[in-house]
């Protein structure tokens, strides 16, 4: 299969990253389908898909024509069997939780056609052992895109242990269609690349002010003059979702080592369900 090929992509989640890559895929004229559990998940992506179409078109970045057509060609869907039966491309972003994943994957497989390529959004999880679950490991890889998915240029594309390269090129090319720039990670390690560098980044300034070294403005001011980040850490940690840097950690911490336990800063504001911009609360308030 190559890219003319591809039609149909289907998105399996409608979080912060499955509603973004659903709206990316759908501006690059892809046919999508977005799935998530419950009606009530899968709407609440569509009408952000909708709100964001609607921000691009008032500044120009896209024609209202354009964004009607966008959102023309995404439908919203529960049964997995809707979602995936007519997919070329599955691209799964459901939470950063290993046995969820492969719960899904093994679903999928039973109901997705036997040449459809599977892609995981999983910003550190092994892409080897997830391909395990299923049937089609040399047609399974990373495809990984960073928060806001609309508006962030680079995709990881990972290889895991028995993805095949007519895969990895397949994926390549479908990245580049929705306008991004693909980058190769040839190793399939915990955070791949990315997020290896940037989740501890996070840890480290939640300890800094967990040990009471510096307050949140302090670190945020920092690394965002000092260091010219366009975010701040705690603005970047709110932005991303606090329990996604917290999954990713919490696996880095158990397969790389101490270097990663997450800092009880982070893991209380996911106690308290304060997870960042997504509920109106994180490091700073949203509402
Ligand atoms: N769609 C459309 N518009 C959006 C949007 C979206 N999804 N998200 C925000 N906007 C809009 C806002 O509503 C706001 O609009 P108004 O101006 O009308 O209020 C505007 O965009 C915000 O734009 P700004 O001019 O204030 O900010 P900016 O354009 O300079 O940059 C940014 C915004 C691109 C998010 C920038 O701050 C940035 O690059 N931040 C860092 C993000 C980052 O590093 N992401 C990667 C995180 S790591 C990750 O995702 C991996 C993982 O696995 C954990």
């Amino acid at each position: 299969m190559d890219v003319d090929d591809v039609e149909t992509i289907a998105v399996l989640g409608a979080g912060n990253m499955g509603h973004g890559i659903a709206e990316v895929a759908a501006l690059a004229g892809f046919e999508v389908h977005m799935r998530d559990i419950n009606e009530e998940f899968v709407q609440k992506g569509y009408d952000q898909i909708e709100w964001s179409l609607g921000k691009l078109a008032e500044k120009d970045q896209i024609s209202e024509a354009d964004a009607d057509a966008a959102l023309e060609r995404v439908s919203a869907v529960v049964p997995v069997e809707d979602a995936v039966a007519d997919a070329d491309l599955i691209i799964e972003a459901v939470p950063e939780k290993m046995d969820i994943k492969k719960d899904v994957y093994a679903e999928v497989e039973a109901h997705a056609p036997d040449e459809a390529v599977f892609a995981s959004n999983t910003s550190s999880l092994s892409i080897t052992e997830l391909s395990e679950v299923t049937e089609r490991e040399a047609r399974f890889c990373g495809m990984h895109f960073f928060n806001p998915p609309v508006r962030m240029q680079l995709v990881e594309v990972i290889s895991g242990a028995h993805t095949d390269e007519e895969t990895l090129s397949l994926v390549e090319d479908v990245a580049e269609r929705m306008g991004k720039t693909p980058v190769r990670v040839r190793k399939d390690s915990p955070g791949f690349i990315v997020n290896r560098v940037l989740v501890p980044l996070m840890n480290e300034a939640a300890w800094l002010v967990h040990e009471g070294e510096a307050t949140i403005e302090e670190v945020d001011s920092t690394t965002k003059y000092d260091l010219g980040l366009p975010m701040g850490s705690f603005e970047l940690a709110d932005q991303v979702g606090i329990d996604v840097g917290v999954h990713v950690l919490e696996y880095m911490h158990e397969v790389l080592g101490d270097a990663y336990e997450p800092c009880p800063l982070l893991t209380e504001k996911v106690e308290n369900e304060d997870l960042g911009k997504k509920t109106g609360a994180g490091f700073y308030d949203y509402e």
